[in-house]
């Protein structure tokens, strides 16, 4: 019915028409510093005249509606406009940012805070969000390492699945969902020495494997649209890459929503040196599958003499603006334009009490405990004195991390707030801010000033730390150190933070460590000073409250790393999954490793102690051997050894010993977490079938290839236990 009704409005339309469905202007802010070059005056009348079929950055019932009208009432055809934004961590709430929400590796929860976004933006009138970022990255001086996953292409894909279900709600018709758009396609984390927008250059097999499974998950899911990037892949722009839009996405996987471009990646295949001007780049970019242009200002002058001159066919516009009706027609946009703007709606919804309430608990769910000497945490909370020291203890702003859509400025619990609530009135709490990071006024766009030299409130802080049973130190990243176009060269504590842990740790060397942050961090000198530390990432509007939850015990922490943290920059792009090489390992000069310094890094994926402790039993297979579509039983006794409850990750990782391309030493296939009481145990059971040993192989598909496998299960990618066994097809 849907098609049909698309039909008939594409008869209708001109050409004209057609190409104001494949433009997409900003409505507020301008994301990447190119000037606008056309005034509001112009754009009321090209929206008057239905040449824009979707506006970004339009916010609020009232807006949405009002823009929805000019359309509504003046336009020939009165087709809807589509409304997007970056709902990257929440709307209003704030949920932790997407790195460290991955750490949580709890599926449902990634799912309810995707669906109180969504609850939350479509309240304000908007449609569509961009998001998941699902970009496999394994560098963490790439700055948008914090809007993924992290390293692994399983995990990006399970969670991208969860947040898009949440997104999405299995039903766009339903006024608390929205579109999500899986981005960006692709290869923008490969980025080279974790440059923002930087060449990529990778083969095939690395392309499918490590760039695309993903992907593939997004477009198998039913993810409403996708968007492209800025990089280059092996000499081609993304955004004019046939192979990657039609022979892989619209053609072998057989995808049915729309591509949108970057913002300005279209007009950027000139800069690129791709396209000599804007009639050329509009036709490479439609030609190869960019459906709709996001302020790149080329598919409204290039498209219609494009066609008139017959260099382009017609029906490729028809193709792409068929994609685009088909999510406002299943958004329910053509039977009410306004169903999304309703400002009674938005006030109840946004920030309702139960929204900080998930929050919270996801947070403390994303937190990851890296060392726990002597068992300092949990804190007792009837300690008698705790120093709360460091720039981003008492920060109300920073814990709300970037991409933070509408959250109100300094609207988190900060961390000494927190702790305040969750001590009794017998315990003074000394608190220095001990250093300055130079967070001053600071925005999605503004260059950093990282006060790199004022060591003025050390003394203080000393202070404060001689005179208090333990300390707990707040240190790490301004949110705007990561995100789009915050690239870094060094990952080591910036400002003067190293220099007030070092005065710190000489007087009291009881010390916990609260990692804010979104990229790893070198972390080998703090590791060194401090007895337990805790990554707590940019946790969103409750970060205080569930970082109390964890120091004091209310929660057990139970967070994974989705990425590996180095020793060192130079070690960087580090991550578990690597390929063997013909030359592994030995302390023999000629093999593959550092001459200054270990190949290992100095926290793996997949780590993350608890309160408690954890024991596997000897994994047990059904069968050392199965075949074709069969499937063989994996499974192994895990144990509650400790005096607390806690929630452990059980990891399985494949090692495919030779295949027809070299396959990573290890790859994560699946997962379970299971709740133990102490001393309870339970079996773990897996099922090991042909879906999980697949991969893209020389035949060009994905498949399993016949050969011997090695199977590790355990608590992260190197505390691993193995067995092997044979698949035959
Ligand atoms: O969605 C983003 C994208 O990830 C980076 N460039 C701007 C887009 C719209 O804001």
């Amino acid at each position: 019915v849907v098609e049909h009704k698309i039909d008939s409005i594409i008869e209708l339309m001109t050409v004209k028409e057609k190409v104001g469905q494949m433009v997409q202007y900003n409505g507020s802010f301008d994301v990447t510093g190119i000037p606008s070059d056309i005034d509001s005056k112009t754009k009321l009348e090209k929206l008057k005249n239905g040449e824009v079929g979707s506006m970004l950055n339009v916010l609020t019932a009232k807006a949405t509606r009002e823009a929805q009208q000019v359309v509504m009432e003046n336009s020939r055809l009165k087709i809807p406009l589509l409304f997007g934004y970056d709902v990257i961590h929440g709307y209003k709430t704030m949920f932790p940012v997407p790195l460290g929400e991955s750490a949580s590796w709890d599926l449902e929860a990634i799912q309810l805070s995707a669906s109180i976004a969504a609850k939350e933006t479509a309240a304000a009138g908007v449609h569509w969000t961009f998001a998941p970022m699902i970009d496999v990255s394994r560098d963490a001086r790439w700055g948008r390492i914090m809007e993924g996953a992290g390293e692994d292409p399983y995990l990006n894909s399970v969670i991208g699945v969860a947040r898009i279900n949440g997104f999405q709600g299995g039903n766009l018709d339903d006024i608390a969902t929205i579109a999500a758009c899986a981005k960006h396609f692709a290869g923008y984390g490969f980025a080279e020495a974790g440059r923002d927008y930087n060449t990529v250059n990778v083969g095939e097999s690395e392309l499918q494997n490590a760039i695309l499974m993903p992907f593939k998950a997004a477009s198998e899911a039913g993810v409403a649209t996708f968007m492209n990037s800025f990089n280059e892949i092996d000499g081609v722009p993304a955004t004019a890459s046939s192979h990657l839009q039609r022979d892989i996405l619209k053609g072998e996987w057989d995808y049915k929503g729309f591509m949108v471009s970057d913002w300005g990646s279209i007009a950027e295949l000139i800069p690129h040196g791709f396209a000599k001007d804007k009639m050329q780049a509009g036709e490479l970019a439609v030609v190869a599958g960019s459906d709709m242009d996001m302020e790149g200002r080329v598919y409204e002058e290039a498209l219609e003499p494009l066609v008139s001159q017959s260099k382009i066919d017609e029906t490729l516009l028809d193709a792409a603006v068929r994609r685009i009706l088909r999510v406002k027609f299943h958004l329910g946009l053509f039977e009410d334009p306004y169903k999304y703007s309703d400002a009674k709606r938005e006030k109840e919804v946004l920030l309702a009490p139960e929204h900080l309430v998930a929050a919270r608990d996801i947070a403390r769910k994303s937190i990851v405990l890296l060392k726990n000497e002597n068992e300092v945490l949990p804190l007792k909370k009837d300690v008698k004195s705790i120093a709360v020291i460091g720039p981003l203890a008492d920060d109300k702003d920073s814990p709300l991390g970037n991409w933070r859509a509408q959250a109100n400025k300094n609207s988190a619990v900060s961390v000494l707030e927190g702790i305040k609530k969750a001590v009794g009135s017998a315990t003074t709490i000394n608190y220095a801010k001990g250093a300055d990071l130079g967070m001053g006024e600071r925005s999605f766009l503004m260059p950093l000033k990282i006060n790199e030299a004022d060591k003025s409130g050390l003394t203080e802080a000393v202070e404060a730390a001689e005179n208090s049973e333990v300390v707990v130190m707040v240190l790490g990243e301004d949110a705007f150190q990561t995100g789009e176009g915050r690239s870094q060269t060094g990952i080591k504590l910036r400002g003067v933070q190293q220099d007030l842990l070092d005065a710190v740790s000489e007087i009291n060397s009881n010390i916990v460590l609260i990692l804010m942050n979104g990229r790893p961090l070198d972390l080998s000198k703090p590791n060194e000073q401090v007895s337990a530390i805790l990554e707590t990432w940019f946790l969103g509007s409750e970060a205080g409250n569930a970082i109390a939850d964890v120091l004091f015990g209310a929660y057990n922490p139970s967070g994974k790393l989705p990425v590996s943290f180095p020793r060192n920059v130079g070690q960087e792009p580090l991550y578990y999954n690597q390929k063997n090489t013909g030359r592994p390992f030995s302390d023999m000069v000629t093999y593959s490793g550092y001459q200054d310094g270990s190949r290992e890094g100095l926290f793996p994926f997949g780590y993350g102690l608890s309160y408690t402790t954890f024991e596997y039993g000897k994994l047990q297979l059904s069968a050392e051997e199965f075949s074709g579509d069969a499937t063989i039983e994996l499974s192994v006794e895990v144990t509650n050894t400790g005096k607390v409850a806690g929630k452990e990750t059980i990891q399985l990782y494949i090692h495919d010993l030779f295949a027809s391309r070299t396959r990573p030493v290890k790859e994560l296939r699946d997962f379970r977490q299971i709740t133990l009481e102490p001393g309870a145990s339970k079996t773990v059971n897996f099922t090991i079938s042909p879906k999980t040993l697949e991969f893209y192989t020389a035949n060009k598909m994905w498949e399993a290839e016949a050969g011997e496998f090695e199977v590790m299960v355990g608590s992260n990618s190197v505390d691993l236990q193995k067995v092997t066994f044979q698949y035959k097809n």
